[in-house]
């Protein structure tokens, strides 16, 4: 396997072309950005720890029959990748109320939601990522409507497969967000499931675990990210 040339940089991801065509590397930088670039920084190692998070995840999901666009880990930082036709929609599912939701809604925040919420969002920064409905997805031309009900049931479904592993584990999956992406006929889950894309809560304190520690400054973010780790790979 041959590392050819960047095909896209994201805010915090590469991409590389390999010499084969159906293949691409993802590798996992340490930039973390928030609300759509207006905060900039670094978190120190998040690219081996979410490279390292998102593996284990994806192999798990495999387990578990979802499909993903993951075929190996390569090194700390790269994860060889099926090369996907992004679809341009951000899948997020919540269990608990926190972030936007609160925001948008007035819920109060750590309402436990009886149904899981999923929303779609449009992946486009210049737009900062709005909330849409399946009829604007399908308007937009990023989707049909096929393909958002078979989003909405894989986000369903991995929700409850992650719910589960997270909780053995001692963290409240409170919210997540997904990408997919087409290959060869199929949807298969792409991106990444890390703290950078997930709210963890711990069980017993609700102690704030990812990435919204780098939001709003709350300190001990190296730490949160680490033992994620710690408590996905440990336990086996
Ligand atoms: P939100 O509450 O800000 O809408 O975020 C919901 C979940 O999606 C949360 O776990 C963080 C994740 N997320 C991303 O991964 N990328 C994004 O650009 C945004 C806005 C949220």
């Amino acid at each position: 396997m041959k590392k050819g040339r960047q095909l896209y940089e994201g805010k915090a991801k590469k991409v590389f072309l390999t010499d084969d065509n159906d293949l691409v590397i993802q590798e996992f930088k340490d930039d973390a950005t928030a609300f759509n670039n207006k905060k900039k920084g670094t978190i120190a190692e998040k690219g081996v720890v979410n490279n390292a998070i998102s593996c284990k995840l994806f192999t798990m999901l495999e387990e578990h029959g979802i499909q993903t666009h993951l075929v190996e880990k390569l090194s700390d930082r790269e994860m060889l990748c099926r090369h996907l036709d992004i679809i341009k929609v951000e899948v997020v599912a919540r269990n608990i109320a926190a972030g936007s939701l609160v925001k948008r809604y007035g819920f109060a925040e750590g309402t436990v939601l009886e149904n899981p919420i999923i929303e779609f969002y449009l992946k486009d920064d210049d737009l900062d990522d709005p909330l849409m409905n399946e009829s604007h997805a399908v308007a937009l031309g990023v989707a049909t409507f096929e393909e958002l009900s078979v989003l909405k049931k894989r986000a369903e479904e991995i929700n409850a497969i992650l719910k589960q592993f997270f909780a053995e584990r001692k963290l409240k999956l409170v919210d997540f967000k997904l990408e997919f992406g087409r290959h060869k006929g199929e949807i298969l889950l792409g991106d990444e499931i890390s703290p950078d894309t997930c709210r963890f809560w711990d069980l017993d304190t609700n102690e704030k675990m990812d990435k919204d520690r780098f939001r709003f400054d709350l300190g001990g973010v190296e730490n949160a990210y680490s033992e994620v780790q710690k408590r996905v790979l440990g336990l086996d």
